[in-house]
């Protein structure tokens, strides 16, 4: 509306030269007016705006109301036209039924009766006027709440998708923290189940010199599938993020480099590999054995989603993740390990549940779905975080952020491979253990491996048989057992025999690292590693070198 308009008095008199005096009477005020024609014209007028309307009534008398009561009605809610009626004289409301429907039609009116002062029509003009202000002052107010509603509607809207979506990622975690959990538990009974069984068959195979050929195969056929059930089990730990881990400073692009062979052979020749390591990358904390197993399973997948070949990327490089960046991890410098592939991909269903437990897409006994499900738990587990990205028909993308360490890498060289049993010294062993079956498999691995086994079930019974028989020259001793745990025995052994060699063996402990430079064995585990283990743990000079377990490929 042009400002001047807005402020104008339309006037409707057409007879005589009511209008023309009315004009010069406002005029002499200092007030614009406009002479209207008709009803149709001082619509059109008010479309353009105005101020107030001067009509006199025998302008309404035999004329069609109708265009202006719709312009009234029509009025935005900040709006009520303010309108001065000239009554005839002694025409007052109370008398006059006329001007009682004009009340009616027009609204805002003010009636003034003929004839008039003009300083009264001035004062009724001015206070129209004023009125109208008013209005368009209020129109001002309701713009600005308009668009502040506006803002705000939008700003609640965004919220609640930001919920949403945080809902979903919380509905998420919590699914795979409650598989975690259950997982967790059957894995890790397992696990101590498997320990005698492994034991036993390794013990029965290297013994099998006097064996038929038909029970040494059925021993190696039960080692291998105690082999794969070690495996699985490990897979399942890893999701629940109760894996015995051994973090260490972690060259990334040193074991990435060092893969190259592995994962080559594994992937096949239609598959190209291109390894992409950013230059003086910090050092990752990690546990390098899991971390190499993470990137052969994240490679076979890739392998998987290829069949008719294409590229394998491996790269690394650094980020740097602010507050609210994804993923949602503290802010802070980490190692991203990436493994792109160009193959399949997956839609949107899939990629929701790829990371599950037990969610495979390939063919029964082909896949056990624990393949990501270990790599998210183990990122997970270091204080890291794993993001899966696919499109279909153009590739996945996996990325591992590893948390950054200062840490110098482990001095300690990793005891890889099954190697020939290296003699140890026969030694007189105390072996505490609160589950039957489990102790005496170990009992009976450590006779095997010539040492003298005493057997406690509790650490109370061993710490009175370590006092009785000051002739034991070693403890191996379980992590879990109620009452007391391996590290409160090793504690209080520790006073008692400062010098008294440890072996703690533990299938999972929960804390990164239970006891401070204490050797550790993993269960379950054959042979060589328990004597490794033992005469890591009875030759004083290695006694805080912290044991890998074998790499589980
Ligand atoms: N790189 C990939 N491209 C396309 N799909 C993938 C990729 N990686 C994983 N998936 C999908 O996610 C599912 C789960 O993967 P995961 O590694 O957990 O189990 P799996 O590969 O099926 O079994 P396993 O790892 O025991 O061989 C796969 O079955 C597949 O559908
Ligand atoms: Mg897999």
């Amino acid at each position: 509306m042009i400002p001047h308009l807005s402020e104008r008095a339309l006037i409707l008199a057409p007879q005589g030269r009511d209008a023309e005096i009315a004009a010069a009477m406002l005029a002499e005020a200092g007030l614009t007016s406009l002479a209207c024609r008709s009803v149709a014209h001082m619509v059109e007028e008010l479309e353009a705006g105005a101020g107030f309307g001067l009509i006199t009534e025998e302008a309404l008398r035999t004329v069609d109301l109708h265009p202006l009561a719709r312009w009234l009605d029509a009025q935005p809610e900040w709006s009520d036209f303010p309108f001065i009626l000239l009554t005839r004289r002694g025409g007052g409301l109370e008398r006059n039924p006329a001007a009682a429907r004009h009340l009616e039609t027009l609204g805002n009116v003010t009636f003034l009766e003929r004839p008039f002062h003009p300083t009264s029509l001035i004062s009724l003009a001015r206070s129209a006027q004023r009125a109208r202000r008013r209005q368009y002052d209020a129109r001002a107010r309701l713009t600005e709440l308009h668009a502040l509603a506006a803002e705000l509607e939008r700003r609640v809207e965004e919220r609640t998708a930001e919920r949403q979506i945080a809902l979903e990622q919380l509905h998420e975690a919590q699914k795979l923290e409650t598989l975690g959990q259950l997982t967790g538990g059957v894995a890790h009974d397992f696990n101590n189940l498997l320990t005698p069984i492994v034991g036993a068959l390794d013990v029965l195979q290297r013994k099998g010199d006097g064996a038929d050929a038909r029970t040494t195969r059925l021993i190696g056929n039960a080692l291998q599938s105690g082999e794969r059930a070690k495996i699985l089990v490990q897979r399942l730990l890893g999701f629940a993020r109760r894996q015995e881990l051994q973090s260490a400073a972690v060259d990334i692009a040193e074991l990435v480099g060092g893969m190259r062979d592995l994962i080559a052979s594994s992937v096949g020749s239609p598959v190209e590999l291109q390894i992409r390591c950013a230059k003086e990358m910090p050092r990752a904390l990690a546990d390098p054995n899991q971390l190499e197993l993470a990137v052969l399973n994240l490679c076979v997948n890739a392998r998987d989603a290829m069949p008719d070949g294409g590229l394998l990327t491996i790269a690394a490089d650094t980020a740097l993740l602010g507050p609210g960046s994804e993923p949602r991890l503290p802010p802070g410098l980490y190692v991203r390990l990436s493994v792109i592939d160009t193959g399949t991909g997956m839609d949107a269903e899939t990629l929701a549940r790829a990371v599950e437990p037990f969610f495979s897409t390939k063919e029964t006994g082909r896949g056990t779905g624990l393949g990501l499900s270990m790599v998210h738990g183990l990122t997970a587990q270091l204080g890291g975080a794993f993001a899966l990205s696919s499109v279909p028909g153009e590739g996945t993308r996996a990325d591992l952020y590893l948390p950054v360490t200062e840490a110098h890498p482990e001095a300690a060289a990793s005891q890889r491979g099954k190697g020939a049993l290296l003699p140890t010294r026969p030694l007189s062993i105390l072996l505490v253990d609160d589950e039957e079956l489990v102790r005496r498999g170990t009992a009976e691995m450590l006779r095997e491996l010539g040492h003298r086994v005493t057997e406690a079930e509790g650490g109370a019974e061993a710490l009175q048989l370590l006092a009785a028989e000051p002739d034991i020259e070693a403890l191996v001793t379980d992590y879990k057992m109620p009452r007391m745990d391996g590290a409160e025995l090793a504690a209080r052994v520790r006073r008692a025999r400062p010098a008294l060699p440890i072996l703690l063996i533990s299938g999972y402990t929960g804390a990164a690292d239970p006891i401070e430079g204490l050797p550790r064995l993993n269960k379950p585990f054959g042979l060589s590693e328990l004597a490794d283990a033992l005469r890591h743990a009875t030759e004083p000079v290695d006694n805080v070198v912290a044991l890998r377990s074998h790499r589980q490929v």
